[in-house]
């Protein structure tokens, strides 16, 4: 693999902000990988269009060339650039691109020929989605050119939240990650696929995310796919059922009365809301306690800091990492679906 000093560019005054812009779009133009802030998490971006540069995308992440890229457009216009929207589907795909677009909501649609399959792993659809970053939007829009990107973490790794994350992940094997802070949403974006149906058209969320069912419903009948290792080659194939793995193993409760620690082991608990009427605080002494969404138990609020928690509790080389369970309802999906995932060994 290449090796680069990896430099990381800050936009928060506009003199920075511009240098920044001009330097990510510089390197996009010449072919090259980016890791770009989006409002879900930090992406690793390429000219979509351009296979060679896709092609660098995963031997950054060693990702396995099966799992397919999301493609992020300019605007909502550009939707037909990429994308075979079936009329059946047609005035579905309208009214979610309005509502949605931009922000966390990708489709899976037909795919045009001018995807490269190397973005699509051969598949016949494509994912896209517009995304709501206004630095993103800046860099997307100078370029005006479709931009192939997965999450900025290698392969099978937690997905980062901030520009010190992505480094932590791929320093020396990119130019450059533009830092925009901490992503807002703090989860990938929800992916759908749209069937049609009577009297609604059906609504298949492949992988849970920021949008929730109870968001989708008004648009059809929606159902959450519930994903086995078989069907993944159809549904998502990146979503492995061993996932946003930490290297610490993890544990993922039902209840206290799951847990019982083990003589001279070091563990660490990702509590929910740190309550101690919940009973997970007193089970053991932790080596370290982080609380998702402190006092309230909000999910929005954990999930913007779930894979930074994720990722600072696997820090701290204990020998396992407790998560309480969250409440499995809006945002709660996706994060349990993670947890589920994460706790998943790999071979
Ligand atoms: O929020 C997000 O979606 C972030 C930001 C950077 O946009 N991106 C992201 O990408 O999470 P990635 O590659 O980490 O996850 C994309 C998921 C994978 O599980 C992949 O298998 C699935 O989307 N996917 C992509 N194209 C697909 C297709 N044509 N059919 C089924 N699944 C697809
Ligand atoms: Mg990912």
């Amino acid at each position: 693999m290449s090796t680069y000093v990896t430099a990381v560019l800050r936009t928060d005054e506009p003199p920075l902000m511009h240098e920044a812009v001009l330097e990510a779009v510089r390197l996009l133009k010449e072919g090259e990988v980016v890791a770009l802030p989006t409002e879900t998490v930090y992406g690793l971006a390429a000219n979509a269009l351009d296979a060679n540069a896709v092609a660098k995308i995963f031997e950054a992440k060693e990702r396995p060339t099966f799992d397919p890229l999301i493609v992020h457009l300019p605007n909502k216009t550009q939707l037909d650039l990429v994308a075979d929207v079936p009329p059946e589907i047609a005035q579905t795909v309208k009214q979610l691109t309005e509502r949605f677009w931009p922000g966390p909501l990708t489709l899976l649609l037909p795919k045009k020929s001018i995807v490269p399959d190397i973005v699509t792993a051969g598949l016949p659809t494509v994912a896209v989605r517009v995304s709501s970053n206004a630095v993103f939007k800046r860099i997307i829009s100078a370029l005006d050119k479709p931009l192939a990107a997965p999450s900025a973490n290698r392969f099978g790794s937690i997905s980062p939240t901030s520009a010190s994350a992505v480094l932590a992940e791929l320093d020396t094997r990119i130019h450059l990650i533009i830092d925009a802070g901490a992503s807002l949403y703090g989860l990938e974006s929800t992916i759908i696929k749209i069937e049609p149906g009577s009297p609604k058209p059906l609504i298949t969320i492949v992988r849970p995310g920021p949008l929730t069912p109870e968001d989708l419903k008004v648009y059809g009948k929606v159902k959450v796919a519930t994903r086995t290792v078989v069907d993944e080659a159809t549904e998502a194939p990146g979503q492995l059922a061993s996932h946003y793995a930490p290297r610490t193993p993890l544990r993922l409760l039902s209840r206290p009365s799951d847990f019982i620690p083990e003589e001279g082991k070091r563990y660490a608990l990702m509590s929910y809301r740190g309550e101690e009427k919940d009973g997970y605080l007193h089970l053991c002494e932790w080596e370290e306690v982080m609380m998702l969404s402190p006092g309230n138990g909000k999910l929005p609020e954990a999930a913007v800091r779930f894979f930074h928690i994720l990722r600072r509790l696997d820090e701290l080389g204990v020998d396992e990492i407790i998560a309480e369970p969250l409440h499995e309802h809006g945002m709660g999906i996706a994060m349990m679906d993670k947890l589920r995932r994460a706790s998943v060994r790999r071979p």
